[in-house]
């Protein structure tokens, strides 16, 4: 198990190229199930959770090929099996991505149903309701959901995927993809509009499927027969881009995203010109202007909301920007009122900060402190390693595996930005 150790004291200044959507990749890999000609995927991240739904795949019989330059070739043109173990869902809830493939495709899943993960139960009601409006028959039957089709296959309907918080990413994404081979017309009304949900979309309708109302809360899925294979390249990673947007903010530097899509950013760029910033932007690219190392955001209040709204995968980081306000921050989380496992690490580098329920209120302070601090979810962990950068002396961020789910070289990409950060085996 590794840690990182981080130095504070140095406003960074360079430029980091963005690496494929993590949560792009995920449900592209998935849908390689739905064909069995080969489907060519580019700008891949290298993550460990690529790696881990590979090793899914290649469990269900997908040829997985190597990630070579990015580039990823699938193929699921043998004998594909419809069971997706506990031991690789627990590890990553992405997983749960290949229920709708392999419905659509074999008629049939047995899926361990995924853990619930440090920031809360997640539930996948949504998922089996869309199956279900699908014709399937759906059970949970010793820690597994077992669907099945009727004989005569999926059928299209009309579904409400929406949730108490919003609408559902991976439950559009899912339902999405088992019925694009379904019988007649789907309208999945509800649907998640965010621009990876939009990124699968495409590259399904590039494998032949027949869908309207990308990036609408309305989408309209004719079924077809078959789908063919396809190549695809993946959007760049939002995520990933904010978290160097703030980690430029956060130290007073001037970073620049390269290979980004802006208007993907847009909730978070007007935050980080509320807290202060400038922000300078080209056709595929965003740059924090500089300020001084010690610089101190004014305050803000923001309530993480599904897209264009800010995202919850931001809020972990947008708190330790507050932390060093010249006031009082409010932050609301509408979309896992629990996600705040960095909320006490936080502390412990000497933030004030006061939950209650979803809202927390952040009183900056002038400085934060170096401490081991552990990492929980892999944004949390994300946060701390950016309130490291500004802490007095030396953060030792434990269990950074939850960070390689999400970022590709994280140190590598902070040092070429001025960081003073390394890699170390955890004693
Ligand atoms: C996706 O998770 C992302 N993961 C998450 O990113 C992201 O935080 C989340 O969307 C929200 O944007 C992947 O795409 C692999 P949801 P997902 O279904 O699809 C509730 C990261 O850090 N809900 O959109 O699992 C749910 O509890 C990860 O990269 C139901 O009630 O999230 C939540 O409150 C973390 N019933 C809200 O909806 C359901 O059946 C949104 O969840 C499904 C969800």
């Amino acid at each position: 198990m590794d840690k990182l150790i981080v130095r504070g004291g140095r406003a960074l200044d360079g430029s980091v190229r963005i690496s494929g959507a993590k949560n792009a990749v995920l449900p592209i890999m998935a849908a390689a199930l739905l064909t069995d000609q080969p489907l060519t995927v580019r700008g891949v991240p290298a993550l460990s959770d690529v790696r881990t739904l590979g090793a899914v795949l290649s469990e269900l019989g997908v040829e997985v090929g190597p990630v070579e330059d990015g580039t990823l070739r699938l193929e699921s043109a043998g004998e594909i099996g419809h069971e997706a173990g506990w031991d690789f869902v627990r590890k990553m809830r992405g997983s749960v991505c290949v229920l709708g493939p392999l419905l659509a495709r074999l008629g049939q899943a047995r899926v361990s149903l995924p853990g619930g993960c440090v920031f809360g139960v997640r539930p996948i009601d949504v998922h089996l309701k869309g199956f279900e409006a699908l014709g399937a028959r759906v059970r949970i039957d010793h820690g597994y959901i077992v669907a099945e089709a009727p004989s005569s296959g999926l059928r299209g309907s009309e579904v409400f995927l929406g949730t108490a918080f919003g609408s559902s990413v991976t439950g559009t994404m899912n339902v999405m993809m088992a019925a694009t081979l379904a019988r007649g017309t789907t309208v999945i009304q509800g649907a998640a509009c965010e621009p990876e949900v939009i990124d699968l979309g495409r590259c399904l309708q590039a494998m032949g499927a027949q869908i309207d109302g990308l990036g609408s809360p309305r989408l309209e899925i004719s079924g077809v027969e078959r789908l063919g294979g396809a190549e695809h390249t993946v959007l760049p990673d939002r995520i990933e881009a904010g978290t160097y947007l703030v980690a430029g903010a956060i130290t007073g530097g001037r970073v620049r995203v390269t290979g980004c899509r802006p208007g993907d950013l847009s909730s978070l760029v007007d935050r980080l010109k509320q807290a202060g910033f400038a922000i300078e932007r080209g056709d595929d690219w965003l740059e924090v202007q500089p300020k001084h190392f010690g610089f101190r955001p004014s305050p803000t209040d923001c309530t993480t909301q599904p897209f264009p709204g800010l995202p919850t995968d931001l809020q972990a980081q947008w708190m330790a920007l507050m932390c060093r306000a010249t006031g009082v921050s409010l932050i609301t989380e509408r979309i896992y009122p629990d996600r705040y496992m960095h909320l006490p690490e936080l502390v412990r580098m000497g933030a004030r900060i006061r939950r209650q329920e979803a809202l927390a209120v952040v009183e900056g302070t002038e400085r934060l402190s170096g401490a081991h601090v552990t990492a929980s979810d892999l944004r949390a962990s994300a946060a701390l390693v950016l309130a490291a950068l500004v802490a007095d002396g030396e953060t030792q961020v434990h269990r950074v595996y939850h960070i390689d789910r999400g970022y590709e070289r994280i140190e590598e990409r902070l040092v070429a930005l001025g960081a003073d950060i390394e890699r170390a085996e955890d004693d």
